[in-house]
């Protein structure tokens, strides 16, 4: 049985962890495979919320094994904090996680070149990272000179890597810091501490390239969860607004090791409205009374960061961009529950770009910082929807609504969700039947 993957086709935070969890119970193995802790993907079981960052949201389901695999940069500390977090809520983590020798490793230096970058900006705007090492460590691992892997951490000459990287990075930081004086990097505390990290994470190596291929070999069914949407993508998104690993479908194989020929299913998941957190250009952002209130309804704080989202309209041109890109073959449409109690709806069906009306989404983030969107207003359904879990009882405002955004990314919705629970679902395509079966939702009509 071949692969299903979830994709996020906005900038990220579409509601992926809620999915991933619901779906588990189909899956013999869940998959992370690009990202790192800048994710957080909430899954929120019996009225108790999960908050994931490196460990895939399979893990409530002890019945699959969860894989990090060889694309993601980790950070071992924030993987152990997680571990035990989760552990002393009584999920078992150790006996279900597997971790790629061959993921890169985010060290104290990354974080803080992160930090140093921050106030940096590029195009006239700060990137507004998480903070978490993330793009120096994936800009490390493309140089090769200061990588360092997981499988690296327990070799003898572990202790020679450390000093050599640490004394280049000092010189660096002493080159860019200016006047801001710091303690420099101490190669042998970093050593002691990464050697316990080791020692602790040992047992859950593997070649996960190799397992995930014998897997799929073997008939298994492999779950890939994305993390970030498609439109941070490092090579197709709003770059430089963009985070630093292929965050759209085209990275499932590289991150996983998996080819696109057991790839049989994507599921893009998508937000009824947009959000994005950090700067670039967001062509319907609502920095007003309408973003205002969405962020309130759609409790749109970061998970990982808690920064305020910035919140917008629906925009379908970015969209069908993403699902195109993603090879997205159904979409899940979630927070309607987040619109109920707006009169009127919009969503962006169209640029226009230095007065020419534009329907491919541009390449360049200074074309999008330029185009003026085209709106449609569809009515909303002002009523409470978090209870319905049937299309056909979904007010007629919302089921038009579902329509025409299908209609317009040209793509049908197989799952539309009401609120952050399991329960809150509505099947609205017989392919993901398996989940009314399983008792986890029900039938459209
Ligand atoms: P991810 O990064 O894609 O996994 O998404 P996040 O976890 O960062 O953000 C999604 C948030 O929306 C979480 O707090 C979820 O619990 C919540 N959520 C998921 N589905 C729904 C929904 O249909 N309605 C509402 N109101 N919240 C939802
Ligand atoms: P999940 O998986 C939303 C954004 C950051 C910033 C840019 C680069 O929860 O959807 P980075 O730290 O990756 O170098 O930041 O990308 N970003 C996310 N935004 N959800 C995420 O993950 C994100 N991960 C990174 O806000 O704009
Ligand atoms: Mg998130």
């Amino acid at each position: 049985m071949p692969a299903t993957c979830v994709i996020g086709l906005q900038w990220g935070d579409e509601a992926k962890g809620k999915l991933v969890d619901l779906l588990t119970a189909d899956f013999d193995v869940i998959v992370r495979y690009q990202g790192g802790a800048n994710a957080g993907h909430t899954v929120v079981v019996d009225g108790q919320t999960y908050k994931l960052h490196l460990i895939p949201s399979g893990i409530l389901n002890p019945a699959v094994k969860n894989v990090i695999a060889a694309g993601v940069v980790l950070n071992p500390e924030t993987l152990l904090a997680e571990i035990e977090g989760l552990e002393k809520r009584g999920v078992a983590v150790q006996s279900n996680l597997l971790l790629s020798s061959r993921a890169h490793v985010v060290f104290p230096w990354h974080v803080e070149e992160d930090r140093l970058q921050s106030s940096r900006s590029v195009q006239g705007e700060q990137i507004g990272t998480t903070l978490r090492g993330i793009g120096p460590c994936y800009r490390d691992k493309v140089g090769r000179l200061y990588a360092v892997r997981l499988g690296d951490l327990g070799r003898a000459d572990f202790r020679d890597i450390v000093a050599r990287i640490t004394a280049a990075k000092n010189d660096y930081f002493a080159a860019i810091r200016g006047s801001e004086t710091s303690v420099p990097l101490d190669p042998d505390a970093i050593h002691a501490q990464y050697q316990q990290y080791a020692h602790r994470l040992q047992p859950l190596m593997v070649d996960s390239t190799a397992f995930l291929l014998d897997n799929a070999e073997a008939g298994k069914r492999i779950l890939l969860e994305g993390a970030q949407g498609a439109l941070l993508d490092i090579d197709h998104g709003t770059f430089p607004f963009v985070t630093s690993s292929n965050s759209s479908g085209v990275g499932v194989s590289s991150g996983s090791g998996l080819p696109g020929r057991w790839v049989e299913r994507v599921l893009g998941v998508m937000k009824c409205y947009s959000t994005r957190v950090g700067g670039g250009p967001f062509p319907t952002e609502q920095d007003n009374e309408t973003g205002a209130h969405i962020r309130k309804l759609g409790n749109e704080f970061g998970t990982t960061t808690g920064r305020p989202r910035r919140c917008g309209w629906f925009d379908a041109v970015a969209v069908r961009y993403s699902a195109r890109l993603s090879g997205v073959d159904s979409l899940a449409v979630m927070m309607i529950d987040v619109l109920s109690e707006l009169p009127e709806i919009k969503v962006c069906t169209a640029y226009e770009i230095d007065g020419e009306r534009v329907t491919q989404f541009p390449a360049h983030a200074d074309d999008l910082r330029r185009a003026k969107p085209v709106y449609e207003s569809i009515a909303g359904w002002q009523k409470d929807v978090r209870n319905v879990r049937r299309l056909a009882d979904l007010p007629s405002p919302a089921r038009a609504y579902l329509d025409r955004l299908s209609e317009l990314l040209q793509r049908p919705v197989g799952i539309v969700s009401v609120g952050p629970g399991r329960e809150q679902t509505i099947i609205a395509h017989s392919d993901w039947d398996c989940l009314v079966e399983r008792g986890l939702a029900r039938r459209a009509n």
